[in-house]
């Protein structure tokens, strides 16, 4: 291992409640091919302008910085990542950077078909694709505009393509999907994949925030309904502490059963993240408004060495705790602003 190398991998970065932040998630854009109910509306989007948005150059010169500072995770997220043109581009220069340990995107897949094969050449290790069902006619009213062969042909091109393990997020919405969390745990018997389900949160002000409101299932009622229809779920020690899933298997099965609870069990003290917006700010929590401006450093002159020094105040500032359970929640920010 060369020395430079060596050096970099001891770095450490806590933040003031003692929490190891090494994991960055950063959006490429807030555009999207779907509207879920619960993340966009259908009408009325303003998007950003794209000279707005960062350059695969800018990206990367953050990506370097973070991993000078101690980042070694990375997670290219949306909107809808793979509606970037550059986005193969952007995977092969963050994967080209010594000292990151992994390289994962959250998508809902539609474009994998096309991009998997490239997408894993470029050095993208694994990938997260949302499918909310498995119920042809149902899955379009909550991920409007989605199709249920299209998905589900890009949850198959990435598994061929070997962009595994392969995690499947489910966001539970009474009245649209709840019903189906049965079949989407079911998946687990026949394949290696690890299918989470998600509670639902309120993001930003706008209609949807209500609509995460108004349809919350808490993960103990998806829980007792997968256990009342597929047998009991023995639980999975979690090795990664930072893993905000509580992980379950099915007796003899190959895949993972998970259940993600922001709302009924949030699990800030062990949050690893910081966030990167396709605008260029580092937003220090996806439950607070707070946010710290990178694109501007970059943009007037400041090079790797001001996006280093802005990190480490953004992790030093992060902030911890939220009250969604008293129904308070971000005004700025949409989910497909921020990136999951
Ligand atoms: N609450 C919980 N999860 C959400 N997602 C999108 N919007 C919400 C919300 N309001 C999930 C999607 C996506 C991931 C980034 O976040 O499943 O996969
Ligand atoms: Fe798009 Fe994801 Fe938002 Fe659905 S949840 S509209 S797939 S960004």
């Amino acid at each position: 291992m060369l020395e430079a190398q060596r050096a970099v991998q001891s770095v450490n970065l806590y933040d003031q409640f003692g929490r190891h932040i090494n994991y960055l998630r950063i959006s490429l854009t807030d555009h999207c091919n779907l509207r879920c109910v619960y993340c966009m509306p259908t009408q009325d989007l303003a998007f950003l302008p794209n000279q707005d948005l960062l350059t695969a150059d800018e990206i990367e010169v953050v990506a370097r910085a973070a991993v000078k500072v101690g980042f070694r995770k990375f997670r290219l997220t949306g909107g809808e990542p793979t509606l970037r043109r550059d986005v193969v581009d952007i995977v092969h220069r963050i994967a080209s950077i010594p000292g990151v340990a992994d390289l994962s995107m959250t998508t809902n897949g539609i474009r994998l078909t096309d991009l998997a094969a490239d997408l894993k050449a470029a050095g993208l290790r694994r990938v997260n694709v949302h499918i909310d069902s498995l119920n042809g006619e149902r899955l379009p009213q909550l991920m409007r505009w989605g199709r249920l062969e299209k998905l589900w042909a890009g949850l198959e091109a990435a598994a061929s393509a070997g962009l595994t393990p392969i995690k499947i997020n489910c966001v539970v919405t009474k009245g649209y999907n709840d019903e189906d969390v049965v079949d989407m745990a079911r998946l687990t018997l026949a394949h290696p994949w690890g299918v989470r389900f998600i509670e639902l949160m309120p993001l930003g002000s706008g209609a949807e925030a209500q609509v995460a409101v108004d349809h919350f299932v808490p993960s103990r009622d998806t829980q007792a309904r997968i256990e009342a229809a597929l047998g009991e779920l023995m639980p999975i020690p979690n090795r990664d502490p930072s893993d905000e899933s509580r992980n379950y298997r099915l007796a003899g099965a190959p895949g993972t059963i998970g259940f993600i609870s922001p709302v009924s069990a949030p699990y800030c003290d062990t949050c690893n993240r910081m966030r990167l917006t396709a605008d260029g700010k580092f937003h220090l929590c996806l439950l607070h408004d707070d946010e710290l401006d990178v694109k501007a450093a970059l943009r007037s002159g400041g090079g790797q060495t001001a996006v280093e020094a802005i990190l480490a105040r953004a992790v030093a500032l992060k902030p911890t705790g939220h009250a969604l359970r008293r129904g308070i929640h971000t005004e700025d920010r949409r989910m497909y602003q921020i990136g999951g």
